[in-house]
């Protein structure tokens, strides 16, 4: 399976493409980058505070649950999530492999030390209990490579799968965009669940448009 943010829209967290992808002016995605952190780690820090409020407020939704379900009835399952918000994990799946990282987790820029923090605001310019050094999300921003163990994992399970559902996303971000043709080059049967056409619909062996958390649960149901 692979999951991004489209999935979560029915929790009430902003996708990062639609017209809802954008804060204080602000595109979403030219915030998600080294460049903008390393111009104004304020700024970026407001806004992944911003994000860890919001997130830390809702929930997981039907199409998650789903999935739990799902992983309950297969005998080899993973799901590759490009999200952020860690609500596979908080819905009850296991095998996740989220892929762009946790919005939770936070990573220190000068010794590289990762650790967990729930707390929603990290204020304005976090610093690493060890050594001192600048915080930054623990998540994989535009320009950056994911880690190269992850990926591995996530393309191994592609080639090895059956069938890929490919769920709420835009299906324009690399390299998780290219699982799908991975699974299907490997003989896999793949399935796009979105709200609307993709540019990957016409390599799918089904397109399902609708909202995932009405069509995930009805692919489960026994
Ligand atoms: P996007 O925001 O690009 O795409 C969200 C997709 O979900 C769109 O194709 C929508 O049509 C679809 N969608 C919205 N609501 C839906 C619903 N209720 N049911 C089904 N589909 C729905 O998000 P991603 O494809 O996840 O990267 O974006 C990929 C990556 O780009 C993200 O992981 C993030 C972003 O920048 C990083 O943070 C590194």
């Amino acid at each position: 399976m692979l999951t991004g943010a489209g999935i979560s829209a029915e929790s009430g967290v902003p996708t990062f493409r639609g017209a809802d992808g954008l804060w204080k002016n602000h595109r979403a995605t030219d915030l998600a980058t080294p460049q903008a952190f390393a111009a104004d780690p304020e700024l970026v820090w407001e806004f992944y505070n911003w994000r860890r409020g919001l997130i830390g407020k809702v929930t997981f939704n039907a199409a998650h649950q789903a999935l739990v379900t799902l992983e309950e009835r297969v005998p080899a399952f993973t799901l590759i999530t490009q999200n952020v918000d860690g609500l596979h994990l908080l819905a009850g799946s296991r095998n996740v492999l989220e892929i762009h990282g946790n919005l939770w987790k936070v990573r220190c820029t000068r010794c590289g030390r990762i650790r967990l923090d729930r707390n929603p605001d990290m204020g304005r310019r976090p610093v690493c209990e060890e050594c001192g050094g600048l915080l930054r999300p623990h998540v994989v921003w535009f320009g950056e490579s994911l880690d190269p163990d992850l990926l591995g994992r996530a393309v191994e399970a592609a080639r090895i799968s059956q069938v890929m559902l490919v769920i709420g996303t835009s299906a324009v971000v690399q390299p998780a965009a290219s699982l799908a043709l991975e699974a299907k080059a490997a003989g896999a049967r793949v399935a796009e669940i979105n709200l609307e056409p993709t540019g990957q619909s016409g390599t799918m062996d089904y397109a399902l448009h609708g909202k995932a958390g009405e069509i995930v649960p009805r692919l489960v149901e026994p």
